[in-house]
């Protein structure tokens, strides 16, 4: 269980900070914070929390890539799992070190080859044709209930082999999970409120016997008749898949649509140019980043930028910082989808690097060419509502107007 905030805890030496990033204050427009905490250092001490800090580009990479400075096996939350049980059980995943991690990731990254999504191309640009339909004949919509929530949670538990029913669940315990990663503040309690119903539709949803024949999910179990993961394990495996699968996308999708709703300039560019269609999303993920923060635990005494660490203390890297670190880009607040925003972290780096990021890639782009064939104007109509989270950048409403053609 997540301890809670410590009392403040000093560390000599080192700038020290005491803001809170899991505040509403914070998570509601993080960006100013992250201006702070990138200028204070490369490496801040968060006093609050008693916690390791970075929102720069270089330093978060670096953290990143080196898993054997920086483990996950200790929980990629603020809980530190050497310490504290963890709420659920770990995933193989995410929450696992090299060597463990690599078997778990080869049976993933066999079933999300390219060779096994490449053909769901057709039917993602089906369904996006019909989600944009439909949003279009409304004309007045909610972009986040009628295209980023409507599609993502049509078509990727298809993929994965899921039947129609209750897939409301996937999104109480995709947000509830995110909200796990972050102290015991009142997103937190909520979640743990939430959780357990969602949870165990999930758990039941992961068997191998509800799965359809040919999905990804399928894939996963035949992984284990080879012998590479046991069948308990890809159960585990086909539920990371659906806690990190479907509110990352809807959240990516919303912050797109309202990128282009808020700056009508950049819709006009990619409507005179289509060929930006595959940096678009990339760079509206770099601007507005699903997934905000990522923790590592060092597994040893170490130092990064010159600042000692010592062992098996927490780090939380701001990935939506780094994306806007002024030392990587110019102009990083600017959504701009001409410039290649290549080497952003909204996916993560080195070894857990995003392993569902082609296919949330196809999601976007499927629903962007279907806007683009129909779609002339993308106008707001009233402010969009943030919904509070501890880990995910994600919008409530979206209220918009859709033009056509
Ligand atoms: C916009 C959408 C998405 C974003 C922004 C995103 C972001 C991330 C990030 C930052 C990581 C790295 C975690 C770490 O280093 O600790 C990650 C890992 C992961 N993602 Fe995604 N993700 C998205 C969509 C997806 C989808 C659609 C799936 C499933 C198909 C997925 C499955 C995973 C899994 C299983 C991992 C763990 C990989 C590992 O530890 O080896 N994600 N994701």
């Amino acid at each position: 269980m997540n301890s809670a905030p410590a009392a403040v805890i000093e560390r000599a030496g080192v700038p020290n900070l005491d803001c809170d990033p899991f505040s509403d204050k914070f998570l509601e427009n993080p960006y100013p914070y992250h201006d702070q905490i990138r200028e204070a250092g490369p490496l801040v001490w968060l006093s609050r929390y008693g916690i390791w800090a970075t929102a720069r580009h270089d330093e978060a990479s670096e953290v990143l890539k080196d898993y054997k400075r920086f483990c996950s096996s200790a929980g990629v939350g603020i809980a530190n799992f050497k310490t504290e049980k963890p709420f659920c059980p770990p995933s193989l995943l995410i929450e696992a070190d090299p060597p463990e991690h690599t078997r778990a990731r080869n049976v993933m990254g066999h079933a999300l080859s390219q060779k096994n999504i490449s053909a769901l191309q057709e039917k993602f640009e089906a369904d996006a044709v019909a989600i944009i339909d439909a949003a279009l004949e409304k004309g007045d919509i909610d972009g986040m209930d009628d295209i980023a929530i409507a599609y993502p949670i049509k078509v990727f538990p298809d993929v994965v082999g899921l039947g129609s029913e209750g897939r409301e669940n996937l999104l109480i315990y995709g947000n509830q999970i995110f909200n796990i990663f972050g102290p015991p503040n009142r997103l937190f309690k909520g979640a743990l409120e939430k959780i357990p119903n969602a949870s165990a539709w999930v758990t039941e949803h992961c068997k191998r016997d509800v799965l359809a024949q040919g999905s990804i999910g399928q894939i996963i179990y035949e992984g284990a008749e080879a012998g590479d993961v046991s069948p308990d394990e890809a159960g585990l495996l086909v539920r990371s898949l659906l806690s990190a699968g479907v509110d990352t996308t809807v959240s990516g999708i919303g912050n797109m649509l309202n990128l282009f709703a808020q700056n009508p300039d950049q819709w006009a560019l990619l409507r005179s140019d289509p060929s930006l269609i595959n940096f678009a999303f990339e760079e509206a993920i770099r601007v507005e980043g699903p997934v905000q923060t990522f923790f590592r635990t060092s597994a040893m005494a170490t130092e990064l930028s010159g600042v000692p660490v010592g062992d098996n203390e927490k780090l939380v890297l701001f990935l939506g910082g780094a994306n806007r670190d002024p030392r990587r880009w110019d102009d990083p607040d600017r959504f701009d989808i001409a410039r290649k925003p290549s080497g952003h972290l909204a996916w993560g780096n080195g070894v857990h690097r995003c392993v569902g990021m082609r296919i949330t890639q196809m999601e976007a782009e499927a629903i962007l060419k279907a806007m683009l064939a129909r779609i002339e104007l993308i106008e707001p109509t009233g402010p969009a509502k943030i919904r509070l989270n501890n880990t995910l950048r994600v919008l409530d409403s979206l209220p918009l107007r859709l033009t056509g053609v």
